[in-house]
This record gives C-alpha cells, sequence and structure tokens, in this order.
C-alpha cells in the first residue's frame, strides 16, 4: 500500500502561490527538504510535487523514465524557441536528438575554447577605461555579450558587431524574464494583447528573422557549393530530415538554452573569485603557467583543472537551471510514496547539491571538490547542473570549455575584487541570477 506524499500546508485559496515568489527554486527545495525530501504543494489551482531525493533523481530520469515527458514549464519557454530539442518527447525527441548531437561531440566542440577566449578578450580590453571612481565596472551585461557572441560564433559562424549583439541579448533577456514571470504567477493566455505578450512576439519575430536569413543564405550558398562561415548550424541544413522551420526551431532553442544560462554562470563565477581572492590566486597562477600570455585553445583545456573546478562549483552552489520539471504519464510509485498520474514534479539540483547529507559545507564554495582525483567519486544524481539521464544537456561539453576558456582569459588579464557592501542576491529569472547588476574591481595584472 503506497503512502500519500506529504502536504505543504498553505492559505486555503492561494495554497503556497505567494509563497513561490519571488525566489521559487528556494520555495522547491525547502519544502522538499522539510517533508524528508518529497514534498506536494498547491499554487493557487495547482498542485505540484518537489524532492530533492536522489533515489527520486535515479527513478524518474534514468529507471522509469519511459514514465515522464516534460512539464508544463517547458511549454511557456517554447513560445520563444520553438518546438526545438528542449522541449519536445518520445520518438521525434529521440530522432532529433540523433540528428543534433553530431554537432556537439568533442572533435566539433574543438573551436570552442579558442572561438571564447577570442571574444572575451576582446569585450573586456576597455575595462581599464570603464572603471567607475571605486574601481569597479559593471559586469553582467559584458558578460551576457560574451555568451552571446560565442553562441553566435559557435552555431552561425559569424561575429555580431555591439550594437547588434546587444539589442539580440536583451531581448532574449527580456523575452525570459517575462516568461520566468509567467512560469511562478498567474498568466494571460498567449493570445491576449497584453504588454508581456507583446514583447514576446517581438522578440520571436526579430529572432525569427534574423535566424531565417541566416538559414536560408546558407542552404543556397551550400547549394551553389559557394564558401560559407562555418558553424553548427550547417550540419543541420545538409540533413534532408530538417525543413528550414525545424532547423530555425532547433537553432532557436540552442540560443535560448544555451546564452542566458552561460552568461549567469559566468557571473557567478566572477561574484564568488572576487570574493575569495586564495581560489583566484591560484587560478591567476595555473593561468600564466599554462598559457603565458596567449589566449587558451581546446588543448590547453586539460591543464587547467583549477579554473574547470571553479566552473563545476559554481554550477553546484548556483545552477542556472534550478530544476527540472517532469510530468507523470501513469501512477508511479517513488519509494513506497504515491504519485498519481498526470503529476507535475520538480526535481531541484538546487536542493540536492546543497544538501547537508550529500556534501560537507554545503554552502561553501570550495572548488578542490572538483579537483580531478575526486570528481569521479560524486555521483551522478549529487551533481547534475546539466540535468542527468537521456536528456541531459547537449551543450554541457560546450557550457564547461565555454566557462573555463573565459575565465581564464579574464584571470589572466585582471586580478578581481568584489567592492565593499556588494552582495550577490539570488534572483530567479528562468536562470538564478546574481541580481541585474554585479560590480566588481578590477585591477590589470599585466600589460597586455
Ligand atoms: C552553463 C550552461 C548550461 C546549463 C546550466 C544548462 C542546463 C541544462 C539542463 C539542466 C538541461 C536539462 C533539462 C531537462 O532535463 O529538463 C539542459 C538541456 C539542454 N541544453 Fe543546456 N545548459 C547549459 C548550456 C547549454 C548550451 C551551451 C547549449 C547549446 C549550445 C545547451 C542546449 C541544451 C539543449 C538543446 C537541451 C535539451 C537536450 C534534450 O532534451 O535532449 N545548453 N541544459
Amino acid at each position: 500500500m503506497l503512502r500519500e506524499i506529504p502536504r505543504q500546508r498553505g492559505h486555503w485559496l492561494l495554497g503556497n502561490a505567494k509563497d513561490v515568489l519571488p525566489n521559487a527554486h528556494q520555495f522547491v527545495a525547502g519544502t522538499a527538504a522539510a517533508h524528508g525530501g518529497l514534498a506536494r504543494f498547491r499554487a493557487l489551482h495547482r498542485t505540484l510535487y518537489a524532492t530533492v531525493r536522489p533515489e527520486d533523481v535515479r527513478h524518474i530520469l534514468f529507471d522509469n523514465v519511459e514514465n515522464y515527458v516534460k512539464s508544463y514549464h517547458y511549454r511557456s519557454t517554447s513560445v520563444i524557441s520553438g518546438w526545438g530539442l528542449l522541449f519536445i518527447d518520445g520518438n521525434l525527441w529521440r530522432r532529433r536528438r540523433r540528428m543534433i548531437q553530431p554537432g556537439f561531440r568533442r572533435a566539433s566542440l574543438r573551436p570552442i575554447a579558442e572561438i571564447a577566449a577570442r571574444e572575451s578578450a576582446a569585450v573586456i580590453d576597455d575595462w581599464p577605461t570603464r572603471q567607475g571612481n571605486d574601481g569597479a565596472i559593471e559586469v553582467v551585461a559584458d558578460l551576457r555579450t560574451i555568451a552571446l557572441r560565442t553562441i553566435t560564433r559557435a552555431l552561425l559562424g559569424i561575429g555580431l558587431d555591439g550594437e547588434k549583439a546587444d539589442r539580440f541579448g536583451e531581448a532574449v533577456s527580456g523575452a525570459l524574464k517575462v516568461l520566468g514571470r509567467r512560469n511562478n504567477g498567474v498568466a494571460w493566455p498567449f493570445w491576449m494583447p497584453t504588454a508581456d505578450n507583446r514583447a514576446l512576439h517581438d522578440t520571436r519575430a526579430a529572432l525569427d528573422d534574423f535566424l531565417m536569413d541566416q538559414i536560408r543564405a546558407r542552404r543556397a550558398a551550400l547549394a551553389a557549393n559557394e564558401e560559407t562561415p562555418g558553424g553548427i548550424l550547417e550540419s543541420y541544413i545538409g540533413d534532408p530530415e530538417l525543413s528550414d522551420q525545424n532547423v530555425l526551431d532547433e537553432t532557436k532553442t540552442l540560443f535560448t538554452a544555451g546564452f542566458e544560462t552561460a552568461a549567469t554562470a559566468l557571473a557567478w563565477s566572477l561574484g564568488l573569485l572576487a570574493d575569495h581572492p586564495e581560489v583566484a590566486e591560484a587560478c591567476e597562477a595555473e593561468v600564466d603557467r599554462v598559457l603565458n600570455g596567449r589566449l587558451a585553445t581546446f588543448d590547453d583545456l586539460i591543464n587547467l583543472p583549477t579554473i574547470t573546478a571553479v566552473a563545476e562549483e559554481t554550477l553546484r552552489l548556483f545552477p542556472p537551471i534550478t530544476q527540472v520539471g517532469r510530468e507523470s504519464l501513469a501512477e508511479d510509485d517513488l519509494g513506497g510514496y504515491r504519485l498519481p498520474k498526470g503529476s507535475t514534479i520538480l526535481i531541484s539540483m538546487y536542493g540536492i547539491q546543497r544538501s547537508p547529507e550529500l556534501w560537507d559545507a554545503p554552502e561553501a564554495f570550495r572548488p578542490e571538490r572538483f579537483a580531478p582525483e575526486r570528481r569521479d567519486a560524486i555521483p551522478e544524481v549529487a551533481y547534475f547542473p546539466f540535468g542527468a539521464g537521456r536528456r541531459t544537456c547537449i551543450g554541457n561539453n560546450f557550457a564547461l570549455q565555454e566557462q573555463t576558456a573565459i575565465l581564464a582569459t579574464i584571470l589572466q588579464r585582471y586580478r578581481l575584487a568584489m567592492p565593499p557592501g556588494t552582495e550577490m542576491r539570488e534572483s530567479l529569472r528562468v536562470t538564478l541570477q546574481p541580481g541585474s547588476a554585479l560590480p566588481i574591481r578590477v585591477t590589470l595584472r599585466k600589460a597586455a
């Protein structure tokens, strides 16, 4: 006989709708933990389940994966991205994943480190001229530009000039902010002409126009045997099973999944490094020894384990995607508890990756947890910022290489420090961000 999943008390009408806002990730993780790791709560009319139990991760994402599809949260993001890999399920997903995967194999990713290093070197070049009186510069917008230019060059093989990058980046970030509000609150249907909905439709139109032009021009150039700029996109254009619309949806999905997540993770890493000078110094020593003043390439990454560990520890403490959501197709047995058919369950990486049962001093920033000799001992169900099981992030290697190369480029040039009184505050806007501004004091380490 299965037991009922413990219920979190709430308001008779609203349930826990007010508690969920503004930082839903903390509420989800905290509520599950308070009830032994698995709990249910209600936000207005919706009942939701939350877990921080590694055994549920194993069950839902691996052992009984056929019983689950993506939760409704993903459907609203697909308004911007179209029906790309992140959102589809079943056989369509299986076929698509096979088609998209080759673009993300290690060999195809060889250029990423170099692209990321070059794009970041260009953006950070003028930092000394932009410092305020306290020596600080505002890094959030720059990190977004670096992430956007890196993914654009990797996917499309082209550069984005400063103004275009800013507009494009703001449109995507703005849309994600609106979607975040929708997922955690009451939302009007997409067809209603509210200000938020109009902004979403405008962003989608801007993305569609820009990318469809790229796809058509590329298809024509490839057919005429003309030289093309390259990029991951091209491997999809040659695929007879993918229409222009499919390629558009997949490219938009890669953009939306890979841009804001990367920018957010970078912001946390810089903040943590600025706050932990001893870690930053170890990274500086590593980067000087390995790169000796030049920009990082793919072959250098393996020799930058300290910086890679910083990136991984950042993703443990502040996973940009804090939880994954699934819907059960049939009733399930979660270690003796009954999960009804059609339930939405949130698996909190944020909660699991900070669990005192799984981690020593879970709130402390200790990159040495991810030192190569210790890394393999970390179970996948205790640390999965890129998701786990067959729906694991297709861009996980891309992202880690990118993070490492960008951090190396910044640390090679600048010493970072946190201006007194600066606090990084968790703010959930689809991705988990350290607020919308992050001033960091930078000092030039060497003549460039
Ligand atoms: C730090 C950066 C990143 C983080 C934290 C991250 C996180 C995630 C997570 C948690 C999932 C799984 C969602 C689920 O199971 O429901 C996912 C899936 C996905 N990610 Fe990422 N991601 C990152 C970077 C990227 C990049 C750079 C790309 C592409 C260029 C990308 C493309 C995708 C795609 C296409 C999926 C769907 C895969 C599938 O369902 O088969 N991500 N990501």
